[in-house]
Parts: C-alpha cells; structure tokens; sequence
C-alpha cells in the first residue's frame, strides 16, 4: 500500500521534533513548476515555493540536467581540497552582475543564515571593528549571528539566549506602521537619519563595522521602504567607513522583478548575501563584495566542507541563465503587475486588507481587524492560510504579528494556475473576514 499523508504525519509526529516546524500537513510526491502534487494525489498550487527557493519552478529542466550532468562527474570533492570550474565560474558571474562598479570578490557557503554568518565575519575583519547594526523586523537566519542579528522574539529567539554581542537595533522604514509615528512623505525619511544620530550618540563610528539590511524585509511583512531610504543609509555607512550589507537571501534571484532587489533603490551595497532561489532549490549561498573587503580575511579565515558544492554552483549557473537569458526576470515583472492589480483590488473591497506593498511579485497583504487602529488580524491570517491549504493554495504568512500574507511563487507560474489561485486567495480571504 504507497504511503499516504495521514501515515506519513503520524511517522513525523512520532520521529521528529516539533521544532523543525510546518506550514502545512502536505507531503510532496512530485513538483513540476508551480504545481505540487503531494502522496495522496491532491493538486496544490505553490504561493510559497519553498520559502522563496524556486523562482525558476519546481525542478526547471535546466536545472535537472545541470544537476544531473554534474551529479555524473563529481558530486563532492570540497573546494579547499580540489577546486573546480563551477565554482569560480559562478563567482564570476555574481561579480560582474551584482550592482556597483568596482572589483569585488564571491565566496560560497550552504544557507542564508551562513552567508550572513560569513559576511559579518568579513566585514569585522575587513574593518578591525566589532559593532553591527541591525533592524527591528529584521531575519537573517537561526544560527547564533543569524538569530542575534533577528528581531521576532517568538519563536525565533525566545529560550535560545545568550545572543552574540556587539549588536545593536534600529527602528526600520515601516511606513504603514511609522516607529516615529510619521507619514511619507512628510517624514523626510527620518528613519534614515536615525541611523547617524544612533552610531554617534550610542556607538562610537570607530568601533562600527557594518549595518545589515534587508533590502526588503522578508519574515518581518515584507517591509518596503521608500526609495530615498537605502541612498540615505549608505551616504551615512560611507561617511564613518561602515560596510553596508544587504541581505538578498529572499528577495534576490529575480523575485521582485530585478536580479537584486537592491536594484530598484539603485546603491551599490559593499557586501550582498543570496541564498534561496539562486541555485533552484539546491543548498547553497554566496557572499559577494568589495575585494577590499572580502579578501582581507587571512587564508584559512574562511571556508566550509560542502560550501559552494559542485552539484549547487551548476544548479545555480543554471539559474542565473534562465533569470538573465530565458526572459524570466521580464515574466517576473509581468506577473508582478498583474498580481499588484488583483491585491489593490482585494484592498479596495476588503476592510480587512491594511496594506498592500512589495516590489514585483514579492508583494503582500497587511491584514487588520480595523483600519484606523490597525490591530492586526493575527487569527483570520491563521484562518486565510489553512481555509486556502483546504481549497488547494499554499500560501505563507510572515510579520512580527503573523498578519501578513505574502507570495513568493515561483515565477514560471502559468497565468491560469496565478488566476486559480488568486481566485482561492479571494474567496477564502472574503470567507475569513465574514463578508
Ligand atoms: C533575509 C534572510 N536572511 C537569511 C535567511 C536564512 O536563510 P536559511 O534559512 O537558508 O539559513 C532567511 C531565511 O528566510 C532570510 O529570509
């Protein structure tokens, strides 16, 4: 008898932690594009696509045969043992594609949380400095650095202390929720500004090594600021000598309709972090930066046992052709304006959509009870989300309340499979609110 979901779950209850957690009871047989189809032969169609690892589709067939080519050559032999061309050809082409004209240098390493791990380990080095500033609503990951350098207490950080040192946090550019309880654009983008009255009345510049951001912030609501915000940042990171990383591990690799979503800001961080969609679905996450900075570190400083793997570094070389030559950032583009269309829509008539934001199709929906106070529908988002798994939609939340919805679909998706979906999205969404 083949193995079904309700067997499947009772083995994961009884033979894994609850830790490890799960957004839905599904268990994949098979995934072609944006398309799932679990044990039990149920269609579902993927708004979440992995946590935003398969822009490119379910097993794109570049990508299989990359894997496949690669797989038959050599699957492991660690870069610091034997190298390979994969590897440097893949830095390369994140050298030349990455924003800013000036030399810079790429190593790779296995998970987002990883490459931040190894940025900030960089720019420490690179600067002989020890602070870091980070962001509330930020995520960069679980490991230590990652989980010190995150904002949501629960669940991500809550029991797990002692957190690394030298971290410091600053209100981010949250326009439907103004820490300093302004309104764009009369605000003048103070948040911005923030930054610099910060690190001189709380830290001295001379011990600051880098500020970490995401360019839009992921688990945090998909946090979008306005495009005076990262020019500001990094005029003030260049004034006192800080490196500016940017963390593109969601919503880099074409997501929001450009390679870097850096790019619609139009700066040229000093360090970026990719990870997630870039090699379709194989670990794997890359640090790219200025030279100065990135080869300051000694020999030995850096480096990983399955980092930058040859089977990975194809993968994403395959990707990066399919984002740059195939015409998928355009379709990026393309599906992001339709999706933009269907939320505003969804917000017009639906009291309960707060807020629409994102860039591309790396948009969301701030669900809340009541538009004046904006208390967040932290149960209805719940209720969304499982009443869509229902009529067969993945869809994931995010947010420091969890009433945010967010897509990150692969962007292959058909426009009949986007329309399905959106139409489940709409109906539940209008099911949960009770209208
Ligand atoms: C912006 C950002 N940084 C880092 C990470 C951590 O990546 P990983 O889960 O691959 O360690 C994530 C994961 O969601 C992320 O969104």
């Amino acid at each position: 008898m083949p193995d079904n979901s309700e067997k499947l779950l009772q083995m994961r209850n009884k033979h894994i932690p609850q830790g490890p957690f799960n957004v839905t009871t599904a268990f994949v047989k098979e995934a072609r594009g944006a398309i799932i189809i679990d044990v039990d032969d149920r269609e579902l169609i993927d708004f979440a696509g992995g946590i935003g690892v398969n822009n490119v589709g379910h097993c794109h067939p570049k990508v299989v045969k990359a894997i496949q080519d690669q797989a038959e050559k050599c699957i492991h032999s660690c870069f610091h043992v034997a190298m390979y061309d994969a590897y440097v050809k893949l830095a390369a082409v994140l050298n030349q594609e990455t924003p800013g004209d000036f030399d810079k240098m790429t190593m790779f390493a296995n998970s987002g949380a990883e490459a931040v791990e190894n940025a900030i380990k960089v720019a420490r080095y690179a600067k002989r400095r020890p602070a870091i500033i980070c962001f509330e609503n930020a995520f960069h990951g679980r490991t230590y650095m990652g989980m010190s350098l995150t904002s949501k207490a629960k669940p991500y950080k809550q029991g797990f202390a002692p957190f690394a040192s030298d971290i410091y946090r600053i209100p981010f550019a949250y326009c439907y929720r103004c820490p300093f309880g302004l309104e764009y654009p009369k605000c003048n983008t103070v948040c911005a500004d923030y930054l610099e009255e910060y690190i001189t009345s709380n830290v001295a510049p001379e011990e600051m090594a880098a500020v970490i951001a995401e360019p839009i912030q992921g688990e945090g609501g998909f946090i979008t600021p306005p495009p005076e915000y990262f020019p500001k940042l990094k005029k003030i990171c260049d004034k006192y000598d800080i490196a500016l990383i940017i963390d593109e591990v969601q919503s880099g690799a074409g997501r929001t309709g450009k390679l870097f979503a850096i790019e619609h800001w139009g700066i040229a961080p000093d360090i970026i972090t990719m990870a997630k969609s870039f090699a379709g679905g194989m670990p794997l996450s890359s640090i790219t930066g200025r030279s100065a900075l990135m080869n300051a570190v000694h020999v030995g400083g850096l480096g990983s046992t399955y980092g930058g793997n040859p089977v990975s570094c194809r993968a994403a070389l395959a990707v990066m052709e399919i984002l740059l030559k195939d015409g998928l950032l355009d379709r990026s583009v393309e599906l992001g304006n339709t999706l933009l269309a269907r939320f505003e829509g969804l917000k017009k008539d639906n009291e309960i959509v707060g807020d629409v934001r994102g860039k591309g199709p790396m948009l969301a929906l701030e669900l809340v009870r009541d538009r004046e106070t904006k208390e967040p529908a932290v149960e209805e988002t719940k209720a969304l989300v499982q009443r869509c798994f229902e009529k067969g939609l993945i869809l994931l939340s995010c947010g420091n309340f969890g009433n945010v919805i967010r897509t990150l679909m692969p962007l292959v998706i058909t426009d009949e499979q986007l329309d399905r979906g959106i139409t489940i999205l709409e109906e539940s969404l209008r099911e949960v609110a009770g209208g």
